[in-house]
């Protein structure tokens, strides 16, 4: 998909963003993916200072309540709708210190080197066209010490190798698939599902002056299981996010992973 499609469609889908993944209403699954991402981010963020970058914000800047008042927050995005809904939040957020928007492509980041303290990308990357020089760009941009905290998703999970399988066959039966059926669904649109490994990203990273310094695993949840039956699959998640303590193994089943990393 080319960025102008990436735009148009989460300009089109930006009004009902939030509500569909982040609010009670939300689906089941959607909920449990999207909170247990958040969490993640929010054990990361904690306690660090200075000016905040949200690459692809989407409609809101999500981690208003774990900084601290003296951080500064900018959010970004390539969609235009997405940053005036996340301005006009913040608008009435008294308690987050609002920089500005900017309407951007993660690729090439219109932002000076070493200029920014902590980098949020939180389900982005696995749009994008060249996650890689997408990195690196972050990288780029990071002050000395900076930190890095950025959603992947993993390569080697059950889940991320039947969904690349999946849109490999959507992409052959799409077009006498009924346009109802299809909708907005993430699935169905001609996104890329960009991956990695632990090792993969360890040497985009270290390209550009990042250090790994953790990956935590999230989602136990297994496609088409997650869909057909869901509160049998969170079951399932749970167990397995609790086993995932003790086996190095399976927390590698898990689907994606937040990834925090310093700037050397
Ligand atoms: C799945 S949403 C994530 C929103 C939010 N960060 C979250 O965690 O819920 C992906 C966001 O990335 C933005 N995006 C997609 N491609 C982008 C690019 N090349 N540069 C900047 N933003 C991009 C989309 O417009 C969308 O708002």
């Amino acid at each position: 998909m080319t960025e102008k499609n990436i735009k148009k469609y989460f300009d089109n889908i930006s009004n009902s963003y939030d509500d569909n993944r982040y609010s009670d209403t939300a689906d089941q699954w959607h909920a449990y993916f999207f909170s247990e991402r958040l969490n993640i981010a929010r054990t990361f963020i904690k306690n660090k200072k200075g000016i905040i970058l949200d690459i692809g914000s989407g409609p809101r800047f999500l981690l208003q309540e774990d900084i601290n008042k003296e951080n500064k927050v900018i959010v970004s995005d390539i969609s235009l709708n997405m940053i005036k809904l996340a301005l006009s939040q913040a608008n009435s957020q008294t308690a987050i210190n609002m920089l500005g928007g900017i309407e951007l492509d993660t690729h090439l980041l219109p932002i000076k080197s070493m200029s920014i303290d902590i980098v949020v990308c939180l389900g982005v990357v696995t749009y994008l066209r060249s996650p890689d020089s997408a990195i690196v760009e972050m990288g780029r941009i990071l002050k000395k010490d900076g930190t890095l905290i950025l959603s992947l998703t993993n390569s080697v999970s059950p889940d991320t190798i039947i969904r690349k399988l999946f849109k490999k066959i959507i992409k052959i039966i799409k077009p006498v698939f009924p346009k109802k059926l299809i909708g907005n669904r993430v699935l169905f649109q001609d996104f890329k599902v960009q991956s990695f490994t632990e090792k993969s990203i360890a040497a985009i990273c270290s390209s550009c002056d990042l250090v790994v310094e953790d990956i935590r695993y999230f989602n136990y949840t297994f496609f088409p299981f997650n869909i057909i039956f869901k509160k049998l699959s969170l079951k399932l998640a749970a167990f397995l996010k609790h086993s995932s303590n003790k086996s190095h193994f399976v927390r590698r089943l898990a689907s994606d992973m937040v990834v925090l990393a310093r700037k050397r």
